[in-house]
């Protein structure tokens, strides 16, 4: 989720003692992450035969990634990139909309989401998200619908599928393009379809607190081939077909090297290995936690959809003052578990600011969801005395955090 720091949202735990906490745990507690990629020799043999292979990028492992991607999106194609956003980004430009168009989105988002929309001059046109999934709320997007709008971006936020059925409908009725930032929701589904499909694009992402990684990394999958083409040429520097130096359009370099591939396939080979994993982590958590209901919430998802579980997320309830969720973020930190404000809202970002005039009060379902919300250490390797470690901190931290 970021350039510079691995995950970028981590508080220090040096910088300002917690207000909640006055005894850290003693050392030889080890530091809970907030996610660790889960790699198996297989994997890393993967890698090195590229590296004796010598063919470093646009070898053999790129096109069983890419077709391996496809089998289990149930899609006809998929193009494999170096990171999540260029995935959405060679979507946005590939659908070729106008200059100024609008296209409705979620706040409650990773910021790329967004910001993949202004390099193209397009203009987000946010919607709020409903408070059971953190998902946009589909039910107001018909109303959010203008002239200008040309395309829905929705996101399917934590590994939870958006209401893909209605979006669909909705999209085909009013001609606007379907683009799904799945990059957080590899191997989640709908009525049984898996996410992939469900747009006319979808972007993936594997960066490595993902559920599978390709260190960085992502995929775009489709079922419209022209759009597929114009992708692959997007990413290869806008080359007219592989290998040739004509150059049709602009481009980009978002390829994805070999190495990167061969880790995606193997990775993609234990995905549902790893998805079981995961939920049964989730669950240990959810056991662990359910004593705090009264102070403490988790989104839900709905009961068609198969969510893939990408981070473990817990809001604070509205009881609290509006600073306690930072509190005890300092007070776990102390204590030697990472966590991360997942997410706050794009456009109350000082850029979004800035350019568009958004203020605090705009999109006020989200403002609130994001004040209170937090994600605890989650991996597949976490064990239920991990858990347990989490979820004790956690409770020793609630009676002292500010309240309305
Ligand atoms: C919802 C969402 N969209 C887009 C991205 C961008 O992916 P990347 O960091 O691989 O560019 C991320 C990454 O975390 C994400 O969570």
């Amino acid at each position: 989720m970021g350039d510079d720091l691995p995950f970028p949202f981590l508080l220090s735990a040096t910088s300002s003692p917690s207000p909640v906490s006055s005894q850290p745990s003693p050392p030889t507690e080890a530091p809970l992450p907030l996610a660790r990629p889960s790699l198996t020799d297989h994997e890393r043999e993967r890698v090195l035969e590229v590296l004796h292979s010598e063919q470093l990028s646009r070898g053999p492992y790129l096109e069983a990634f890419e077709d391996a991607m496809a089998e289990r999106c149930g899609t006809e194609h998929a193009v494999a990139v170096s990171s999540g956003t260029g995935a959405l980004h060679c979507i946005v430009r590939a659908l070729d909309l106008p200059a100024g168009a609008e296209v409705i989105t979620t706040p409650f988002s990773f910021v790329a989401s967004s910001n993949v929309l202004l390099y193209e001059d397009l203009r987000p046109r946010y919607v709020d998200i409903t408070p059971s999934t953190y998902n946009l709320d589909v039910d107001r997007v018909a109303d959010a619908i203008t002239p200008e709008t040309e395309a829905i971006l929705a996101v399917d936020v934590f590994g939870v599928p958006v209401d893909w059925p209605l979006l669909r409908t909705l999209a085909d009725e009013h001609d606007l393009q379907l683009i799904d930032d799945a990059c957080e929701a590899i191997g989640a589904s709908v009525g049984g379809c898996p996410i992939g499909g469900w747009g006319d694009a979808a972007s993936f992402g594997f960066y490595p607190n993902k559920q599978i990684t390709t260190g960085e990394g992502g995929c775009i999958t489709t079922n419209d081939a022209a759009l597929a083409r114009r992708c692959r040429a997007f990413r290869n520097q806008g080359r007219a077909g592989n290998g040739r130096m004509q150059h049709d359009r602009l481009g980009y370099n978002y390829r994805l090297d070999e190495m990167s591939a061969a880790l995606g396939f193997a990775q993609l080979e234990r995905l549902d290995a790893l998805l079981d994993r995961r939920a049964a982590v989730a669950d240990r958590y959810h056991d662990a936690l359910a004593p705090l209901a009264e102070d403490v919430a988790r989104p839900g998802w709905p009961a068609e959809a198969e969510r893939s579980w990408f981070v473990y997320v817990v809001r604070l309830r509205d009881h609290f003052a509006d600073d306690a969720r930072d509190q005890l973020m300092v007070h776990l930190q102390d204590h030697g578990i990472e966590c991360a404000p997942y997410f706050p809202p794009i456009h109350l970002q000082p850029y979004y600011r800035d350019r568009f005039g958004f203020a605090p009060g705009d999109f006020p379902v989200c403002e609130r969801i994001s004040a209170r919300t937090l994600a605890l250490p989650f991996y597949d390797t976490m064990t239920r005395a991990d858990v347990d470690r989490v979820a004790k901190t956690l409770t020793a931290a609630l009676p002292s955090l500010p309240r309305r």
